[in-house]
């Protein structure tokens, strides 16, 4: 909800009241850079004591509603049949239009059982974008990612509203280059979160579902921001809907559904939805295996009671937007003060475009990274690196240069504040004035698979000291 000032201006405004919070601190510069230090420059491996504002994402870190939390309190321990797993059910089938769910314990446990499902070697498993653990898991199953995005959609800067929609001549071209015998599936990707949140529209959809019943392909549907596309569709595309008409308008073209329920439903979960029989049958018989019972999926009962509240929230008009709201009044506000920021505003985060903020270091020695560490050293808070060194190597070792360097600062709905947000944005700013003192980063141990998470680095002729120096100069050693 948008509302608008006297002088014009017009601002987020949340439609609930704070009634829990939890405490967070800003510890001193010097402290900071140690901590730093020890993550090997990497915001992942920070301590969350150590950190003043958590940006590194927006799963698993959301608010949760009262109604949320009373619905735990009842929720039914059965290892099989849980009346929890059927209140799921209901809510799946009333806001989302499918009679089979399976519940999993995150999204990229559904991404793991589509793979070993669905994915034969060698075939294309085609998609808007990646999300990284979605393409670990299908390169993994031996299938050829293919990212059938729209010329432009890298752009940065842009007024393009709808960056997540896939191309349909390449679409077209590609099943022909690849025969639909083995196109594994097409996957859209809602508010496509590595491109900056940018959602596709309803009427691309439909195109895409078009094509995939031409060809017999399935349509697989990563609905991990489904609440955001469905809200930028009625702000950019469809404003006489409501965001939960536009919701099952858009999963009419759906075969199989899945989502981590760590970011919209404000839960630590996930589920896999179809009313193809045929396709949940293939499914099943793995849940138990890798998962748990079907009735749980490896998720706690309580996870689940929220689970099914928190499904009809995220698609009531005044919550949908609660986060994409807060991150327009951001990117809004960076745009203001000239700092390069991915627009039009997406549905997640903030993505700093770090090749226009730090345009003196090479990809070679990941400036996104480089970015995150040296923001958390000079705000304590923690952004996510979402450049090349989120991207693993090639089979035979090459580095993969990202498509777009940036520095995710995710936006949890419902936790952080207008003067949160101007605290970020007043840091960034100084910090741009200061980015000559900022230089790359180098590896000390990286992993061989999705690097990002536990890859340590070091900063190149150690450019935290004369950062932190001139940030005390300015500020003292603690700030706020
Ligand atoms: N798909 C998308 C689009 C996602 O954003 C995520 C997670 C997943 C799948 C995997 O789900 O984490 O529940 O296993 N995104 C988080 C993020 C991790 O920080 O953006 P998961």
């Amino acid at each position: 909800m948008q509302v608008k000032l006297s002088s014009g201006k017009t601002i987020p405004m949340e439609m609930h009241k704070v009634r829990i919070v939890q405490q967070t601190w800003l510890r001193p510069v010097e402290e900071r850079r140690r901590a730093i230090q020890e993550a090997g420059f990497n915001t992942f491996l920070l301590r969350s004591k150590d950190i003043f504002l958590d940006m590194l994402t927006d799963s698993g870190t959301n608010a949760m509603s009262d109604n949320q939390l009373a619905a735990m309190m009842v929720s039914d321990d059965a290892y099989a049949g849980s009346e929890s797993f059927f209140k799921l059910t209901n809510a799946v089938e009333e806001m989302l239009g499918f009679r089979l769910t399976i519940p999993v314990h995150q999204g990229r446990a559904a991404e793991h059982l589509i793979a070993k499902t669905f994915v034969r070697p060698g075939d294309a498993c085609i998609m808007n974008y990646h999300f990284t653990t979605t393409k670990a898991h299908f390169e993994m199953a031996g299938g050829v990612v293919l990212e059938l995005y729209k010329d432009g959609a890298l752009q940065t800067e842009s007024d393009d509203p709808f960056k997540g929609n896939m191309d349909l001549q390449k679409l077209e071209d590609t099943i022909q280059q690849f025969g639909a015998d083995h196109v594994s599936f097409v996957r859209m990707e809602a508010t496509t979160n590595l491109i900056g949140g940018q959602p596709f529209s309803l009427e691309n959809l439909r195109a895409v579902k078009t094509i995939c019943e031409k060809h017999g392909i399935m349509l697989v549907f990563d609905g991990s921001l489904l609440m955001e596309n469905a809200f930028f569709i009625q702000q950019r595309e469809l404003p006489q809907m409501s965001v939960a008409e536009i919701a099952r308008a858009m999963m009419e073209t759906v075969d199989l559904f899945y989502m981590s329920a760590r970011k919209g439903p404000s839960v630590r979960g996930g589920l896999m939805a179809t009313n193809h029989q045929a396709l949940f049958d293939r499914l099943l018989p793995w849940v138990p295996v890798y998962e748990g019972f079907s009735t749980y999926g490896g998720m706690s009962t309580k996870e689940i009671e929220a689970m099914a509240v928190g499904l009809r929230e995220m698609l009531a008009d005044d919550i949908a937007g609660a986060g994409a709201d807060m991150v327009e009044y951001f990117v809004g506000r960076m745009v203001e003060e000239g700092l390069p920021v991915v627009t039009p505003a997406g549905g997640l985060a903030c993505h700093v475009d770090v090749k226009r903020f730090l345009p003196h270091i090479p990809q070679t020695q990941y400036p996104a990274g480089a970015l995150s560490a040296a923001f958390y050293l000079v705000s304590g808070v923690r952004g996510m690196e979402r450049g090349t060194i989120s991207t693993d190597r090639t089979p035979d070792g090459a580095d993969v240069p990202a498509g777009v360097e940036l520095m995710r600062l995710a936006v949890p709905r419902r936790v952080y504040t207008l003067s949160h947000i101007e605290f970020v944005v007043d840091r960034l700013k100084w910090l741009f004035q200061h980015r000559s003192l900022v230089q790359g980063l180098g590896w000390i141990s990286e992993p061989p698979v999705l690097r990002f998470f536990f890859g340590r680095l070091s900063a190149l002729n150690q450019w935290d000291a004369a950062l932190m120096n001139a940030f005390a100069a300015d500020f003292g050693s603690n700030a706020l």
